[in-house]
Parts: structure tokens; C-alpha cells; sequence
């Protein structure tokens, strides 16, 4: 019985129409950021427009507005899919919603300012940081009492990792966050020197694990079987796939801080951590791409899937890449360069990026009460567009990283650097240039799913029906 009636789709609407709206925005900036990388005349002299500035808006819109509005989003919608039940309460609900997009309001106008704590991942300033701690144990009171809630027996795996990202987040959030504010808009970090910069990667790599990865898996667990209609492939695997993950990631956080002050037995087991967390992370995309068993043929017409398959593959290969950077010697040379941000984005637009947009192309038309998006061949121009994107995108970096790595180190006989520093950024130009076209293209796609959300949205009659359909042997 379809209780759709029941359900609370308005605060799953707000969010999916959020993420493509912040998807927009956040993707603009980086577009400039790498444009400005390139040619750094771009600022226009402009003190708010300077990259310092730009870059931390850059990754708070992609991550916490994109991202956690897609989290957000989907979560609220699974887990009442799937415990039958409508979410625990609509106010708190629509609190969360209004709560986030005045963080990200207030992170728009601080960050240009220059107003920042600092921290990678967790600049915002402490009366920020309380709302959304706020916003967060309310989404955390909302969810786990949907859960609680429930008429199903059991708890379908997505939730768990939903869980475990909305559980995580809020500790890390929390104790990284502790400062003693000097003013309204600035505080200083409860932690000094090296437990500090321990404390910050502890959060920042568990904000890849449970923000970027955990969150997400828990979409792959619902989207992916749900668009191939077909069971996920093992749900052993997937529960050995979760303890798994979630007991490695919280370890890992020392291969942020190779060859820094913090003592050396604890870089190594960050990177021994690291090293074991390619069996869980694999073992997820096995589970995930092995879910098409039998229905790769969908892969064919259905570009929905392509976007939620194609993800995964991502997601492995950053999980390789990941583990291959974390080795001491490794880390060495990719440690500063353009290595680790090619490594960034195809976790970034990939994985996160893609698995998204696949899942909000799902959910869009279901909560517009419509069968499908306004225009299906738009969603496979934006998949393609997308997926060349993200290959200029990560393909340029990686050749410009070993290259500064490589430059940097070489040294003559007599003991002398080869090159000056600026030589190195010298020869990156050309790669910039095509980071900069990979990252346009990719920033299209967002504009294409935005035309189509709109559309979908607005209730226009749908494109494709106008269009006569040849569907060649079954015609
Ligand atoms: C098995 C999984 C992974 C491991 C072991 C891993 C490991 C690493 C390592 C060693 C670095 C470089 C640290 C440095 O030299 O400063 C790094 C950077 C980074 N990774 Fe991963 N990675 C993994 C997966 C991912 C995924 C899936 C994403 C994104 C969705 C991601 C996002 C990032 C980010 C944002 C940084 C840059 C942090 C910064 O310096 O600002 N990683 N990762
Ligand atoms: C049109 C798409 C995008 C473009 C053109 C773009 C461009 C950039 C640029 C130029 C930087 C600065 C790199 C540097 O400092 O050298 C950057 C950093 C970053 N971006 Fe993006 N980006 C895009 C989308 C995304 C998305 C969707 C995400 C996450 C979901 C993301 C996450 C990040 C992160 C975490 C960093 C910091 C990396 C680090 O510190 O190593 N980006 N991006």
C-alpha cells in the first residue's frame, strides 16, 4: 500500500530543490577559483573576491549546502520509504530546513568578509557554529525518531549509514568546534599546537568519512536497487560493509599531518588505518555495482542509473587512490600539490557529485507528483557533459601533482634545486587551463539539471513526448 499521503515530501522537496540550487552556486564559485588559478586577474582587485576568501565559500556551498542539502533530502525520504512511518515532526523537520539555509546565508556573507576560525572544513564563526549544532541534534531528534517510530521490524541498512553520518557529524562538530570567542566574530580554538592540528583532522578526515562517504552509501543502499529494481546484491556484505567502514575511518586522520610535528608512531597508524580502509570501501562498490546483476541491460536507456553506477566507480577509485596516498613515501611527493585535489574532486564530483544528482533526478518528479523528469535526454546530456567534466577535471591534476612533485624535489649534483618554485607554476598553466574547461563543463551539467528541475517542478508538459520515440527491435 502506497501511504505517500502520509509522508512528509514538502521539507524532501525544499532540500532536492535546495541542492540543485546550491549545487549552482557552489560550482560557480569553483569555477572561478580555477579560473583565477590560471589567470589570477580574475580577483578584479577586489578584496572579497580574492581566493583566499573565495575558496573556503567554495567548499562550505559544495559540501555543507550541496551536499548536506542532498543528504538532508534523501535521508528524510528513506527513511520514511522505508520504516513506513511520516517523519517524527514536521515542525522540527521544517526547522532544519529554514536552520540550514540560514548557515549557508550566514557562511555566504562571512566568508567573503574574511570572518574565519581557520580550520579547513570548519570555518564558520561560533555563533554559526551554535545554530548549527541546533540544526543538527534537531535533524538528529527528528531522524532517530522516525526510526523509533517505525512499523517495520527491522531497519533497512541505508539507515545506518544514515545514522552513523548524522551521530558522527555531530560529535565531530561539536568538539572541533570548542573555542573561546574574543568577539562576535572572532574565537580561538579550545585545543593548542599539535593536539589542535589533531584535533582538526580527526574532524576533517571523519568529515570525508561520514559527510562525503557514509551519508552517500546510505543513498547507494536505497537509490541503486531502487532504480534497478533489483535487491541489493548481498545484505551480509552490506552490514560487514558498515561496521567495517565506520570502525576504520575513525583512525585514519593522521595521514593528514605526514611529516609534521605529531609523533611519528601515530602518522603510521593513520596510514596502516588507511590501508585497511580499501578493503570496506571496496567491498561497498562491489556491493553496490554487483546490485545490476542481471540488469546491466538498464544501463543502456536509463540515464538515471548511469548517473548512480558511474558514481561508484568513482568512489573506488578515489578509495584506491586514497589508500595509495596515505603511504609515507607516497604522501611525499603528492603532499602540497595539485595530487591531492585531483584526488579531492573525483571523490568530490565523482562520487558525492554524481550519486546526488542520480538520486535527486529519482525523487524530483515523485515528489512533483509527476512519472518522470520533464526531459530524460537532458538527464543523459548532463550525464555525459558531467562525466567529461570530471575526467579533464581529475586527469589534468593528476599529471600537474607529479609534476610539482617531481619539480620540487629534483635536485643537481651539487646539491642545488633545479627549478625555482615559480618554474613549477610556470609549467602548470596549461593544466590549469584544462581544469578550468573540465570544471565549466561540469558546472553546464549543473545548469542543465537546473533548467530540467524547473521544468519538472513547474509542471510543463513533458519534453520528451513530443518528441516521436524509436526504439529500433521492440518498436
Ligand atoms: C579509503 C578512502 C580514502 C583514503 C584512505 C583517503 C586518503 C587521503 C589522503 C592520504 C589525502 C592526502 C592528505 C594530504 O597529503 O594532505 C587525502 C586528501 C583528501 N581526501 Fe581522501 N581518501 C579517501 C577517500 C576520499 C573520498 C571518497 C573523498 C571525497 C569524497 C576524499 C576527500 C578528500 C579531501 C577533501 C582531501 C583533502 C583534505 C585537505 O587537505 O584539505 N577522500 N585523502
Ligand atoms: C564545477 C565544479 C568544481 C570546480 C571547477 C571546482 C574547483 C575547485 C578549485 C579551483 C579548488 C581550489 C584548489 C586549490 O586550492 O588548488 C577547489 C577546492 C576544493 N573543492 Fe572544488 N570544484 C568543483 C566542485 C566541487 C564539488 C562538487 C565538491 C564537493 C562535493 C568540491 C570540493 C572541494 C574541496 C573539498 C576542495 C578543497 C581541496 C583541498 O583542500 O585539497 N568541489 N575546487
Amino acid at each position: 500500500m502506497d501511504t505517500a499521503l502520509n509522508y512528509n515530501y514538502r521539507v524532501v522537496k525544499q532540500f532536492a530543490v535546495a541542492t540543485v540550487l546550491w549545487g549552482v552556486v557552489g560550482m560557480l564559485v569553483g569555477v572561478i577559483l580555477a579560473a583565477q588559478l590560471a589567470w589570477p586577474a580574475f580577483n578584479f582587485d577586489t578584496a572579497w573576491l580574492t581566493y583566499g576568501r573565495l575558496r573556503p565559500l567554495h567548499t562550505n556551498a559544495v559540501i555543507f549546502a550541496f551536499g548536506g542539502s542532498a543528504l538532508f533530502a534523501t535521508s528524510y525520504y528513506v527513511v520514511q520509504r522505508t520504516c513506513q512511518v511520516r517523519l517524527f515532526s514536521d515542525a522540527l523537520a521544517s526547522f532544519t530546513f529554514w536552520g540550514w539555509q540560514l548557515v549557508i546565508v550566514a557562511a555566504a556573507i562571512t566568508l567573503p568578509m574574511g570572518i574565519t576560525s581557520g580550520k579547513e572544513y570548519a570555518e564558520l564563526e561560533w555563533p554559526i557554529d551554535i545554530l548549527i549544532a541546533l540544526v543538527w541534534v534537531s535533524y538528529a531528534v527528528v531522524f532517530f525518531g522516525t526510526l523509533w517510530k517505525r512499523k517495520t521490524s527491522h531497519i533497512y541498512v541505508a539507515n545506518w549509514f544514515y545514522g552513523a553520518f548524522i551521530l558522527t557529524v555531530a560529535i565531530l562538530h561539536i568538539v572541533n568546534s570548542a573555542a573561546m570567542p574574543a568577539s562576535l566574530t572572532k574565537s580561538y580554538s579550545a585545543y593548542t599546537g599539535v593536539q589542535d592540528a589533531m584535533i582538526q583532522w580527526w574532524y576533517g578526515h571523519n568529515a570525508v568519512g561520514f559527510f562525503l562517504t557514509a551519508g552517500f552509501l546510505g543513498m547507494m543502499y536505497y537509490f541503486i536497487p531502487k532504480q534497478a529494481e533489483r535487491p541489493v546484491f548481498s545484505y551480509r556484505l552490506s552490514i560487514v560493509h558498515f561496521w567495517a567502514l565506520i570502525f576504520t575511518y575513525m583512525w585514519a586522520g593522521p595521514h593528514h599531518l605526514h611529516y609534521t610535528a605529531l609523533p611519528d608512531w601515530a602518522q603510521s597508524l593513520g596510514m596502516v588505518f588507511s590501508l585497511i580502509l580499501l578493503a570496506p570501501s571496496w567491498g561497498g562498490m562491489i556491493n553496490g555495482i554487483m546490485t545490476l546483476s542481471g540488469a546491466w541491460h538498464k544501463l543502456r536507456d536509463d540515464p538515471i542509473l548511469k548517473f548512480l553506477v558511474v558514481s561508484l566507480s568513482f568512489y573506488g577509485m578515489s578509495t584506491f587512490e586514497g589508500p595509495m596516498m596515505s603511504i609515507k613515501t607516497v604522501n611525499a611527493l603528492s603532499h602540497y600539490t595539485d595530487w591531492t585535489v585531483g584526488h579531492v574532486h573525483s571523490g568530490a564530483l565523482g562520487w558525492v557529485g554524481l550519486v546526488s544528482m542520480g538520486s535527486i533526478y529519482y525523487l524530483l518528479p515523485r515528489l512533483s507528483g509527476k512519472k518522470e523528469m520533464w526531459s530524460k535526454r537532458l538527464i543523459e546530456v548532463h550525464f555525459w557533459v558531467a562525466t567529461i567534466g570530471i575526467v579533464l577535471y581529475i586527469a589534468s591534476m593528476w599529471i600537474a601533482g607529479v609534476m610539482q612533485g617531481l619539480m620540487w624535489r629534483a635536485v643537481n649534483a651539487d646539491g642545488t634545486l633545479t627549478y625555482t618554485f615559480v618554474e613549477s607554476v610556470k609549467a602548470t598553466f596549461p593544466y590549469y587551463v584544462i581544469r578550468l574547461s573540465g570544471g565549466v563543463l561540469y558546472l553546464a551539467g549543473m545548469l542543465i539539471m537546473a533548467y530540467n528541475t524547473y521544468k519538472t517542478v513547474s509542471g510543463s508538459k513533458p519534453a520528451d513526448s513530443r518528441i516521436p520515440v524509436l526504439s529500433g527491435a521492440h518498436a
